[in-house]
């Protein structure tokens, strides 16, 4: 296994999330080092040169080259977001089942590769995905990130910036669970400067806020087919996280071992990030409500797990 000190990041999967998320990754100067695989290796070709044309006005430089698996090596990071994608009107747990193969065959080959970096996973069903990767590579735990609802937390923070016209920056309000139908707002720890948001809604229009933030994506690809930059924004805020060693608490999926009550389930959760990975879960105090919607979460992942898993 080579040395992953560096800032050197493999993704995998050049479609419209992981073109975003190298672009995302140029703009913001985040890693020296980004090598782009993709089956359609033309397409990777293409957008290796098309980045490397924008990268005279990004802060920082950026060495960026198609290549392959074998890349992987000595990468810091592989961001896998190759897999089929979402139709309207599919759910994330309708694609399991095409991904889960394409996945057993891509983390075996990064692994054969002599990977010991780590692995962060966007493709849908993402908590199922991280989880397959977990237990294909045989990686610690903390060295499997899932995406988990670092977006929905996003679409969260950005619907209640509005409604109180607000900074979404200023919003400290998270959405946990699995990505998708089953995930749950924590309105009970939601706050702006410390002062509770939760009092200052109606239970109508708290239902109201946590429906447009669990069905924003379908929204977005009803109207354009796809989303894209939102996943790509929290894929580099991750990417930071991790290779700037920040210990900063973001929502993403991580493997419970106990946490919560529940064990063996990758799922949306607050975790501190640094460059060991996901170092700690940070268990947030849930109430009788939110601890119930929780499980009914961890319940729908574990139900789809076990039909691959005993
Ligand atoms: C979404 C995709 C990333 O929520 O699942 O937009």
């Amino acid at each position: 296994m080579n040395s992953t000190k560096g800032t050197k990041v493999v993704l995998v999967g050049t479609g419209a999330v992981g073109s975003s998320y190298a672009y995302a990754l140029m703009n913001q100067g985040i890693c020296d080092e980004l090598v782009l695989v993709d089956l359609n290796q033309e397409k990777a070709k293409g957008d290796v040169m098309d980045l490397d044309h924008g990268l005279v006005y990004a802060p920082s430089a950026m060495n960026i080259k198609s290549g392959s698996y074998k890349d992987c090596s000595d990468a810091a990071i592989v961001v896998i977001c190759a897999g089929a994608a979402q139709k309207p009107g599919e759910t994330r747990l309708d694609l399991v089942k095409k991904n889960m193969n394409i996945f057993e065959a891509i983390v075996g080959s990064i692994m054969k590769a002599g990977f010991n970096g780590i692995f962060l996973v966007a493709t849908n069903p993402v908590d199922i995905l991280a989880y397959a990767t977990w237990k294909f590579s045989g990686l610690p735990k903390e060295k499997v990130i899932g995406s988990g609802t670092i977006l929905d937390s996003a679409r969260f923070r950005s619907l209640l910036g509005q409604e109180f016209n607000t900074a979404p920056t200023s919003i400290h309000a998270y959405i946990i669970g699995e990505h998708g139908d089953s995930q749950l707002p924590v309105w009970s720890s939601a706050n702006f400067s410390g002062l509770p948001i939760a009092p200052k809604l109606t239970e109508a229009r708290k239902k109201e806020i946590a429906v447009s933030v669990r069905d924003a994506a379908y929204q977005i690809i009803e109207s354009k087919g796809a989303t894209y930059y939102g996943i790509a924004m929290g894929l580099a805020r991750i990417t930071k996280a991790i290779l700037k060693n920040e210990n900063v608490v973001l929502p993403v999926g991580s493997l419970l071992e106990g946490e919560y009550g529940h064990s063996n389930v990758y799922i949306g959760t607050p975790t501190v990030i640094n460059r060991t990975g996901a170092k700690s879960i940070v268990e947030l105090t849930l109430n009788e409500s939110e601890t119930e919607q929780f499980a009914r979460s961890v319940h729908t992942l574990q139900d789809i797990q076990a039909q691959f898993w005993e």
